[in-house]
């Protein structure tokens, strides 16, 4: 698969290891904006990288030593969303005519504050913020991508979940004359994932509302999608309309599609492989060499002891 990029990118655009691994200058470079009696040298290396594109800025949740922000050009162009069609590319191509307002948000089901929310009001009580995730995709390719959002276990609380509530469901939009692959049977439409209720209440889930610290491109699910960077990339739905709380486990998308393939857990595991190929390696976008997969893509020490007890084998 052929991978677009821009002629004109530049490394000087992707932030370089040190200034990303050292929290103390990500602040001293983000305060530098702000602050008027600047160097010339030091304002115009600023300017310069800012208007080359977007800056890759946030807090690093889980990254290895080698983890570098994967460039903007690849994050928004090497997408899945079948909704926009089946091709890397096709997204990006077929998903800029797609409006995202007006946006409602329904959360519902074991819930005592159940609400339909115009997306202002649903983003509303959340302090944004930016975080630099693993990405893992099944098909054992990865990414790394600063996401802006917030905790989804902070909606989650303000809703209310009753003792009935064991699981979340959630649904993209289901509107086949804006988005085109859903003229198609691909998949069972509209698009269905679900997380265990102590996963969606796990911290670093997160629901994503930006990207590289802009609003997010419509083939990365725009208004609103999730991100659980434990999980392959296909539990992280995009273009979300419906938060349900319930009380079984909801039947995913892709678990109806091969349910051989897909189960409902997707943590990422080497060991596991996939039943047409290894888990065990993944290409990171942009990278030649293979690179060793890790379980839960890196964050067990975060997420390893919600799963304790569980077959993972059989709880693929
Ligand atoms: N959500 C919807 N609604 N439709 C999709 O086809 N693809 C999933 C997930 N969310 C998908 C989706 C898969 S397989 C992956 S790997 C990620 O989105 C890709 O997210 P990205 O394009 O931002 O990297």
């Amino acid at each position: 698969m052929l991978i677009r990029r821009a002629a004109d990118i530049r490394p000087s655009e992707i932030t370089s290891e040190t200034l990303y691994w050292n929290r103390r200058e990500w602040i001293a470079a983000a305060g530098a904006i702000g602050v008027a009696a600047m160097s010339p040298t030091s304002l115009s290396a600023l300017g310069a990288a800012r208007q080359q594109g977007p800056v890759a800025r946030g807090t690093p949740y889980g990254l290895q030593p080698n983890d570098k922000p994967t460039p903007w050009e690849d994050v928004t162009n090497y997408n899945n969303f079948y909704e926009f069609g089946t091709g890397k590319d096709d997204p990006a191509q077929n998903a800029q005519e797609f409006t995202t307002r007006p946006w409602t948000v329904k959360v519902d089901g074991f819930v005592t504050k159940p609400a339909d929310y115009q997306l202002e009001d649903f983003l509303k009580p959340h302090k944004l913020e930016d975080r630099i995730y693993r990405h893992r995709c099944v098909e054992a390719w990865s990414m790394v991508i600063p996401w802006r959002g917030f905790s989804l276990s902070e909606m989650l609380k303000r809703a209310e979940p009753t003792s009935q509530a064991k699981f979340v469901e959630f649904t993209t939009l289901l509107d086949p004359r804006r988005m085109p692959g859903q003229r198609s049977s691909v998949l069972d439409w509209p698009y269905i994932e679900g997380l265990r209720l102590d996963e969606a209440m796990h911290p670093l889930t997160l629901m994503v509302n930006g990207v590289y610290g802009r609003d997010l491109p419509n083939q990365n699910g725009a208004p609103l999608r999730l991100h659980v960077p434990w999980k392959y990339g296909f539990k992280s739905i995009k273009s979300i309309v419906r938060i349900r709380l319930v009380e079984k486990e909801p039947v995913n998308t892709w678990k109806v599609s091969q349910s051989s393939e897909y189960g409902f857990y997707a943590n990422v595991n080497p060991e596991v492989d996939h039943p047409r190929w290894s888990q065990a390696t993944e290409r990171r976008i942009g990278e030649f060499l293979k690179r060793k997969t890790l379980m839960f893509n890196g964050y067990a020490d975060q997420v390893a002891s919600m799963y304790t007890g569980m077959d993972l084998r059989k709880n693929y």
